[in-house]
């Protein structure tokens, strides 16, 4: 995954405003990093491996000349992430700049054809074929634009792609199945991967969608279909996210900043439009088989989300790992499958190939996303947006949880549709997730300390154990994702204890059990008691004043007594998101950079 960002200004230097943008990308890709602009019919470029910091620090991102510009970040998927395989990419005669997000699945094709022509290649990169394509098509008399669309026509794969070309006062944008804004300020004409970017800058944005094209010029763009040359009329909304939301507000890390949001993020959950939940709550119930696809953590969301179903509705339903869907249920889909596909960037290639595979076979497709006109909200038949805002640390924390909101709230819609649900009941239950917000900040207040602490003493150890049952198994799988992703520490997580655990675990293994007050309890009182005798350290998320817990556990972090099981594993997930942190923090790492991981896996 990469990130592009650009920008055409009226008047100024728009290469300190590129280097600025491109900072807020950087959790799309962080390998390598580039800039070009063009100035009086001259394209300028610096690239270098290395982080944005790096590279400028090296060579100074912001003396480029020119109102106009491109900048990528880069997360290497072709070619390793070296200068040379930097972005943007030139054509033989360094007149044309390419930045491109995405994966050109035909470009050793191109590139041989375009290599008998006689075009020299630089980079071992797919993306360098479309800089010598649109040269090919200019030298064969098209004009820059015209000659855009051939290239860009030739392309398969995926693509958010812009284009600069010495002497032209324009920038080409185009997309298909790879993330592209627009953005509309008073001094000029913004694109970029994702809003955050220019969101300093302006806050009047474009989505564009596949098979589209863009010309930007200083004062306004204009958008056809790349097919048929058909204008597209498409006027700019207005994103009321701040500045301030996309930024680290004085954390050390977007990650904390963004643990610390889930009081707020988790009230905006709650202040949705009714009408939405409830139509997808009809959809669900008509449904004769349901599936709930995802990725990652948002997989966790539907894990959990398949036992409040179950549970409050009385809806059985089968959460599917994405990558999987098309091989275990591809040839079961029809007219009466329903895929509720959970994706915090709407654009996980797996997510969305499962979704599209489904969709052909005329499954009902629903959605919840962090992002309104992402592939995902295309492609629902209903979608809703989980409210996070702009989530910047590459480990979901606040989307997990506020997913968990909005999933537990679809599922009290649902099971008071099917009459499983009183009314009573059903107000308590969302009184209940009123409470909640609170009790996570309390959480938040009373507990980072302690598990700071903890942190502290267990950052050495070299294997975790989570154990979470029912509904906390989704818990405890989040638990460890949170501590694999950024602290690389070889970790197990089990719904129940099986003979082989004991051959794992020794006196440097570190049990973390999720153990609210329900009908598991005991059982997992037992479990810690097996484990400590076989040397392991036991830390317990327990609800408060658990005497028999506090007996058998080293250490217990107290969480507040919740009404219902099911309500537990957002204020259970905090600790060890927290955990994840400071242990990752400990271990001299960067939370919000994980090696070999992307904040959302566009490509497959
Ligand atoms: C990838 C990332 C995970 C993320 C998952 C789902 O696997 O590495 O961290 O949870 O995608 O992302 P999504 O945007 O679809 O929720």
């Amino acid at each position: 995954m990469c990130g592009i960002v650009g920008c055409i200004l009226k008047v100024g230097s728009v290469a300190p405003l590129i280097h600025d943008s491109l900072k807020r990308l950087e959790y799309r890709g962080y390998d390598s990093c580039g800039v070009a602009t063009m100035d009086r019919g001259r394209i300028y470029m610096k690239k270098d491996s290395g982080s944005i910091d790096e590279v400028h620090a090296r060579l100074n991102l912001d003396d480029l000349p020119g109102r106009i510009g491109v900048g990528h970040t880069r997360w290497a998927t072709h070619g390793a992430p070296t200068q040379v395989n930097a972005h943007p990419h030139l054509d033989c005669k360094g007149r044309i700049a390419v930045v491109h997000n995405g994966i050109i699945e035909n470009f050793a094709e191109l590139r041989r054809e375009l290599e008998e022509k006689g075009h020299r290649f630089a980079s071992k990169t797919d993306t360098e074929v479309v800089a010598h394509l649109v040269e090919d098509y200019m030298a064969g008399g098209l004009g820059f634009v015209e000659a855009c669309r051939e290239a860009i026509k030739r392309l398969r794969g995926s693509y958010a792609l812009a284009i600069l070309c010495a002497g032209e006062e324009r920038i080409v944008c185009a997309r298909k199945e790879s993330p592209l804004v627009l953005g509309v300020g008073a001094d000029g004409m913004y694109f970029a991967s994702d809003i955050p970017a220019f969101l300093p800058y302006t806050n009047r944005v474009v989505v564009m969608e596949d098979g589209e094209l863009a010309v930007l010029t200083d004062s306004g763009y204009e958008i056809r279909r790349i097919d048929d040359w058909s204008l597209v009329s498409r006027e700019p909304k207005l994103i009321d996210w701040s500045v301030d939301m996309a930024e680290k507000q004085g954390y050390p890390h977007f990650m904390l900043k963004e643990i610390h949001e889930q009081p707020r993020c988790l009230r905006d959950t709650l202040r949705l439009q009714p009408v939405y939940l409830d139509l997808m709550a009809k959809f669900l119930d008509r449904a004769q088989e349901l599936f709930l696809v995802a990725c990652g953590t948002s997989y966790h969301a539907c894990l959990a989300t398949s036992y409040l179903f179950s549970k409050l509705a009385c809806r059985g339903s089968h959460p599917v790992i994405a990558s999987e869907f098309i091989q275990n249920y591809g040839n079961t889909l029809g007219i009466g499958s329903t895929v509720l596909a959970v994706s915090q960037s709407g654009e996980t290639a797996d997510t969305l190939s499962a979704v599209s595979y489904a969709k052909d076979r005329a499954a009902t497709i629903l959605g919840i996303t962090n992002v309104v006109g992402s592939t995902l909200t295309r492609l629902a038949r209903v979608y809703v947006c989980q409210q996070s805002g702009p989530e910047i640390g590459v480990a979901a924390t606040k989307t997990y949880t506020s997913q968990l909101s909005v999933l537990t709230q679809l599922a009290i819609k649902l099971g008071m549709l099917r009459g499983k649900i009183g009314h009573v009941e059903g107000e308590e239950l969302h009184e209940w997730l009123w409470r909640i917000p609170d009790i996570t900040a309390e959480i938040l207040d009373s507990r980072e300390k302690q598990v700071m602490e903890l942190a502290k003493r267990y950052a050495g150890s070299d294997k975790f154990l989570f154990v979470g049952r029912g509904i906390n198994y989704a818990t405890a799988m989040e638990g460890r994702l949170k501590l694999l992703e950024i602290a690389y520490i070889p970790s197990l997580a089990y719904a129940g204890l099986e003979d082989h655990v004991f051959g794992f675990v020794d006196g440097g293994t570190i049990a973390v059990f999720i153990c609210p007050n329900n009908n598991s309890r005991k059982v997992l009182i037992d479990e810690m008691n097996l484990l400590r005798d076989v040397g392991a350290n036991i830390i317990a998320l327990a609800e408060e004043g658990d005497v028999e817990v506090a007996e058998v556990a080293d250490d217990v972090v107290w969480l507040p007594a919740m009404p219902l099981d099911l309500l537990t594993p957002i204020p259970y997930i905090v600790p060890l998101q927290l955990l994840a942190y400071y242990t990752s923090v400990e271990r001299g790492l960067n939370p919000d950079r994980p090696r070999n991981l992307a904040k959302s896996v566009t490509v497959k």
